[in-house]
């Protein structure tokens, strides 16, 4: 997929301390119709933690996760039992947003706040991740949908590992066919690695346009490192600018 690659715009200041005001040069991204998950939960967002009592789920290994519905894909992750994790977590995280959305993130595995709340990126690096995202008019509970590589916490957030990747991938690529967008940000090491299949350092699969499932991805990283390399926020505001350029027709 061929991709004009414009000068980014400066970057903006993502501080906590100084919260980002939209670009003016990009208006907010316009808000997707939501489509009902269910007819009892119709325009309301994707919950971050199933409801359903784990005995009335059937295992998810028994069904083809690719025909599940949303409710059937919540039901069937708050079940999941296809690797250790389900041994130490507390919730399960599904994802925030939308249930169909023009933009979706994808990071690596839930921390702890994460897996106390159910709900991807609260922490300190999900504050950033708000930030960069308001930065170009976007919002979790409006028009991006926020998933992570694993639904479940590893202990003492260690690197996921392949076998667990492996099996939670199914849900992953189900969201993405539910979510349906035209932009995936694969935040991080193990977001870049599920979904391109690829090894290469990011630095080196920064600045082009890759695809998953037919949707294009630009590839930048996980706010977590961010935070702790405050430099590389400008070339993570160029990733971004990248993926609004794609949205805006840019090259996609
Ligand atoms: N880091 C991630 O990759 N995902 C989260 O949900 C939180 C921190």
């Amino acid at each position: 997929m061929g991709l004009r690659l414009l000068p980014p715009s400066p970057a903006p200041d993502l501080s906590e301390a100084q919260p980002v005001q939209p670009a003016p040069a990009r208006p907010p991204a316009p808000e997707r119709p939501v489509q009902p998950m269910r007819a009892a939960t119709a325009a309301a967002p994707v919950p971050a933690v199933a409801e359903v009592p784990l005995a009335d789920v059937p295992d998810e290994r028994t069904e083809t996760v690719d025909a599940l519905d949303w409710g059937g894909l919540a039901t069937a992750v708050a079940a999941c039992r296809a690797c250790g994790l389900c041994e130490s977590r507390r919730n399960t995280v599904l994802g925030v947003g939308p249930a169909q959305a023009d933009w979706m993130v994808v990071g690596e595995a839930p921390g702890e706040q994460e897996d106390l709340q159910g709900e991807p990126f609260v922490g300190p690096a999900g504050q950033l991740l708000d930030n960069m995202l308001r930065a170009l008019g976007l919002d979790r509970r409006r028009n991006v949908y926020i998933a992570n590589v694993l639904k479940c916490r590893p202990p003492g957030n260690r690197n996921p590992q392949p076998e667990e990747v492996a099996r939670c991938e199914p849900f992953l690529r189900r969201q993405v066919a539910l979510v349906q967008p035209r932009v995936i940000l694969a935040m991080g090491r193990f977001a870049v690695q599920t979904l391109l299949q690829s090894s290469e350092p990011i630095g080196r699969l920064r600045g082009r346009v890759h695809a998953y499932q037919g949707v294009p991805v630009v590839v930048t990283y996980h706010p977590a490192y961010l935070l702790r390399n405050l430099p590389d926020k400008a070339k993570a505001w160029a990733d971004l600018c990248l993926a609004a350029d794609l949205m805006d027709g840019g090259g996609a």
